[in-house]
């Protein structure tokens, strides 16, 4: 099974439009230091061929020109088997509209996940104008639900959700369990996984049980402080309020995750205030001395 950060930073990317925080300063004016990141997504496949994403970002254009796959012989190519989500957040899930020209498309989410596409950003009944959307449900704790790819096969690949601490998101209209989940994907030839978690408030010793079983864990690495925004006045909610574990301090979730028995461990979904971001700074050579590595887009993992 492959694996490809499509894109790893949080939602507005990096450096984001409108920021002139420290991080992005440097983003803008010495690239080389720190490097610009596209919104999270991730893919995997089975066979190099035919992907799933994990989320469909704002971005997932400019992300899927960077996937491997064979130059195809008809007029149309779709490499997107299907759409596994965590959630209904905008920066999970504009992609959606955006592959609309795909025709038809195959998404793989929880009831909660759906209902706020359904009914609160209408994202599903504005891709139904332009393609097929066949929506395969996914339990909030459970699976594991094999991934087909576009004629029905099975990809030999499953996935398994497990509920994150995590608030829905602000323009959903109710509070369903299953509205924000982490995913573990297993290959059945190998039984190797990976767990894909973006978005996570904390980590308690479920999550932990759940990630040790897995040779790859793409985690939550949104915030470095947990009052990293109001220090810059940029909003007046800490990271743990806004469901994001910071990684620093002694309850983060490098601690955590440090001595996690996975030999890789990488953050993603970072965002653009995360001083980490910048290959020479102290938070950076924490997270590499703490055995954990910073996403970058592009990063494979063949597990
Ligand atoms: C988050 O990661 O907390 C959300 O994506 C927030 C947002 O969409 O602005
Ligand atoms: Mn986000
Ligand atoms: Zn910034």
């Amino acid at each position: 099974m492959q694996i490809v950060l499509l894109g790893t930073a949080a939602g507005g990317g990096f450096p984001q439009w409108n920021c002139w925080c420290p991080t992005c300063r440097v983003a803008r004016r010495s690239p080389a230091r720190a490097r610009h990141r596209t919104q999270s997504s991730a893919a995997v496949s089975a066979d190099g061929e035919r992907w799933f994403l994990l989320n469909a970002s704002p971005d997932v254009r400019e992300q899927l020109s960077r996937l491997p796959f064979r130059t195809p012989a008809g007029v149309r190519h779709v490499p997107v088997a299907g759409v596994v989500l965590t959630d209904a957040e905008l920066d999970h899930t504009l992609g959606i509209a955006l592959l609309r020209e795909g025709r038809r498309l195959e998404l793989y989410t929880t009831c909660a996940v759906r209902q706020i596409l359904e009914t609160d950003s209408r994202l599903l009944p504005v891709t139904r104008a332009f393609a097929e959307v066949n929506v395969v449900e996914l339990p909030a704790l459970g699976g594991p639900v094999s991934l087909a790819y576009r004629g029905g096969e099975p990809s030999g690949l499953a996935v398994e959700t497990f509920p994150v601490p995590a608030g829905p998101p602000r323009f959903a209209g109710a509070e369903l369990p299953g509205h924000t989940v982490g995913l573990v994907i297993r290959d059945g030839a190998t039984g190797a996984g990976f767990a894909f978690v973006p978005g996570c408030g904390a980590i308690d010793d479920g999550l932990v049980a759940r990630l040790s079983t897995v040779e790859l864990v793409l985690f939550d690495g949104t915030f470095w402080t947990d009052d990293e925004l109001i220090r810059l006045g940029i909003a007046d909610r800490t990271a743990r309020e806004m469901d994001h574990l910071p990684i620093s301090g002694p309850n983060g979730s490098l601690v955590r995750l440090s001595s996690l028995p996975v030999p890789r461990r990488v953050y993603t979904h970072i965002n653009n205030t995360n001083p980490m971001l910048i290959e020479d700074s102290p938070e950076r050579a924490e997270v590499e001395r703490a055995g954990l590595a910073v996403g970058m887009d592009g990063m494979t993992f063949d597990i």
